[in-house]
């Protein structure tokens, strides 16, 4: 039998290995992003065309290459870096493996630029699917100029899996942030398309953070510094008051590289464990330098993973040092969850112990009487000596039995022990309506069978969703002009974000328009909108929008309804006029699906009159 076996041609093993190194323009952009800074550059331009699909260009003023470098460079484990293998311990560099110009070349048409600052002239090659079209000097600045054209022109199937252009680009954008975070004393500029996206000057790490995420991180951040015999950490890390529901600007670095680490993140959400709702994070920036000989990096090809010798005290020290930051800076006191309406809260949990309201009978209750006279200021009547408690029972049933009592105009009920226990369920009382509010969150109705409870936030939420599919389908928003435009401003991820969704976000009524790079105009908005806290407003649509996108798998469309009914439903502690309420109940009556809201919560909860009759059995 002849031999099967022979070697695989250098440019198919080349693609092959590529597969590891470049999964996406993402990764192409990291690649040279951190050659240039290996290179010592001060200055680096990234340059985006068609999210990367068409064109990747760097350009650096770092070091160059010598024309035998230059050719070099794209050959498989050639790198300047280490020379053997006592060198892996000690990195002091991003790269070291000599694979990512062998890799990017064998899947894309690279042309590269590059001169030493000693040389007159440099030198231009042209190398497509690992193969050297063109060698000529050429006239160019010290550095080098990488352009990266048609990735993987020669492996239409990876070609074929790429995402959408704005996914990819924000792929980049997550990585140049990366690099961009890491080196505050390079200058940094993006442009996608023609737009400049990012121009970050040389600064403090402070503005750089500032200048990636938008002047609104200056107010969010505290540093947090703290030197051991293990590991220097210092950074900065957000205030428990700004955590938000999608994992969002979360960095790790270790000796000037991002790093991804579960284990390490846990460690901080220990440390604001109890001081953030449950399901949010904080934003942090932590930058750890250890010794080089104590980390390995060598165990995952994209270099976001490592291994420490020592993760146990690291994990230690990092939730001691995000612990004092929080302490050092007294943030706890200044939390108030209640204000904060962009999380849904639940005031009673399963198994959470439920105590009681404090029920007056009004003894000398009288219907017809007027408010005045009855002495009550706001027609609640209370007489604090004939208080009795109600037997032990879940919420609904407290609902149930207070109401029973209110119908029979036995009793009315204050609310003032809101402030010493906000988990007691307490009922505002009208006596003259059918229809009222407890709580200022949920609608009471009475109804022939006995009684009905509507989440007021989840019913507008279906309300609006429903609304909004419509006028999504149907293309026919109506807006209203504001007298003021108002000007707003997004860090970049953000904007690409509200890119993403521009077009529905016009068709539900927004007027706006591009205003600057990362900034625009709100002219008008949806015609029935409540809302006044316009910038508020945008921060949740694109977060919210954000969260169903990543981790419900939502469709656009669908994503953008759910976002914009989330954020512009009413919240709970709204108090609403009866119109109000009734309106708000036709409309939810109205709906094809009023009992649940679009996360499947319900919206309406009923009480029959059966039910409550066993209460009191
Ligand atoms: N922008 C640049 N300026 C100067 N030299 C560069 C630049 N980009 C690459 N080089 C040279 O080309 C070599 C090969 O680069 P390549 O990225 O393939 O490998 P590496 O950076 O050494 O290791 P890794 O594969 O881990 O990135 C580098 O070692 C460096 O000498
Ligand atoms: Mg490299």
């Amino acid at each position: 039998m002849s031999n099967l076996i022979k070697l695989l041609p250098d440019a198919v093993a080349n693609q092959i290995a590529a597969g590891e190194v470049v999964q996406r323009p993402a990764s192409v952009v990291k690649e040279l992003l951190e050659n240039a800074i290996d290179a010592g550059a001060t200055e680096i331009q990234l340059i985006i065309k068609d999210a990367g699909k068409t064109l990747i260009q760097t350009i650096d003023n770092g070091c160059g290459m010598s024309e035998t470098d230059a050719r070099m460079c794209f050959e498989r484990h050639a790198t300047s870096k280490i020379n053997e293998t006592n060198d892996l311990f000690n990195l002091r560099t991003k790269g070291f493996r000599g694979e990512a110009m062998a890799s990017i070349a064998a899947v894309a048409q690279v042309e590269m630029k590059t001169r030493l600052v000693e040389d007159e002239i440099g030198v231009k090659i042209n190398i497509e699917g690992s193969s050297i079209k063109a060698q000529e000097p050429v006239q160019t600045s010290c550095g080098t100029t990488f352009s990266v054209k048609n990735l993987f022109f020669n492996v239409p199937a990876r070609r074929n899996f790429l995402k959408s252009n704005p996914v990819e680009m924000k792929h980049i954008i997550d990585e140049f942030e990366r690099v961009a975070l890491t080196h505050p004393e390079i200058y940094f500029k993006l442009t996608s398309n023609g737009n400049s996206l990012f121009d970050l000057p040389i600064g403090s790490l402070r503005q750089r953070i500032i200048g990636v995420f938008g002047k609104n991180f200056n107010k969010k951040l505290v540093p947090i510094d703290e030197k051991t015999t293990i590991v220097n950490i210092t950074g900065f890390i957000g205030k428990p008051e700004f955590s938000r529901k999608t994992r969002g600007e979360q960095f790790f670095f270790v000796n000037k590289r991002f790093i991804k680490s579960g284990y390490l993140h846990y460690a901080i959400m220990k440390a604001y464990e109890d001081l953030i709702p449950k399901q949010t994070y904080p934003s942090y920036f932590i930058y750890m330098e250890v010794e080089p000989s104590t980390i390995d990096i060598n165990i995952h090809p994209t270099k976001t993973e490592i291994k420490f010798e020592d993760e146990r005290s690291i994990y230690a020290i990092i939730n001691s040092a995000v612990k004092q930051s929080i302490g050092k800076h007294q943030m706890a006191p200044s939390l108030d969850f209640e204000a904060e309406t962009s999380f849904n809260v639940d005031p009673v949990k399963a198994g959470d112990e439920i105590k009681m309201p404090q029920i007056r009978v009004n003894e000398n209750f009288n219907p017809f009487e007027t408010k005045e006279k009855s002495g009550g200021s706001n027609g609640r009547i209370t007489k604090k000596d004939s208080t009795f408690e109600l037997p032990k029972c879940d919420v609904d049933q407290q609902q149930a039995l207070t109401s029973l009592y209110h119908d029979n105009n036995l009793i009315t009920i204050t609310d003032e022990d809101e402030e010493e226990d906000d988990q007691q369920a307490i009922v505002e009382v009208d006596v003259t309506r059918k229809i009222f509010q407890l709580h200022s969150r949920y609608i009471f109705s009475q109804i022939k069978s006995g009684y009905i409870l509507i989440d007021q936030h989840k019913a507008h939420e279906r309300i609006l969703y429903e609304q909004f599919l419509e006028t999504l389908g149907a293309k026919k928003a109506t807006s209203q002009q504001q007298l003021f435009p108002v000007k707003l401003e997004f860090s970049s991820s953000d904007f690409a974000i509200l890119t993403e969704i521009w077009d529905e976000v016009k068709l539900i009524g927004f007027d706006i328009e591009k205003f600057g790079n990362t900034a625009i105009a709100v002219n008008g908005v949806p015609a029935d909108l409540r809302q006044t806290d316009i910038p508020g407003l945008f921060d949740k649509i694109i977060e919210q929008f954000k969260n169903n996108r990543d981790e419900l798998k939502l469709d656009t469309t669908d994503s953008i309804a759910r976002a914009m009914a989330r954020s512009m439903a009413i919240k709970a502690g709204k108090k609403l006029s009866e119109n109000e309420m009734t309106l708000l109940t036709d409309q939810l009556f109205a709906c094809e699906s009023p009992y649940f809201a679009p996360n499947g919560k319900k919206t309406i909860v009923t009480v029959t009159l059966d039910e409550l009759e066993k209460l009191f059995n």
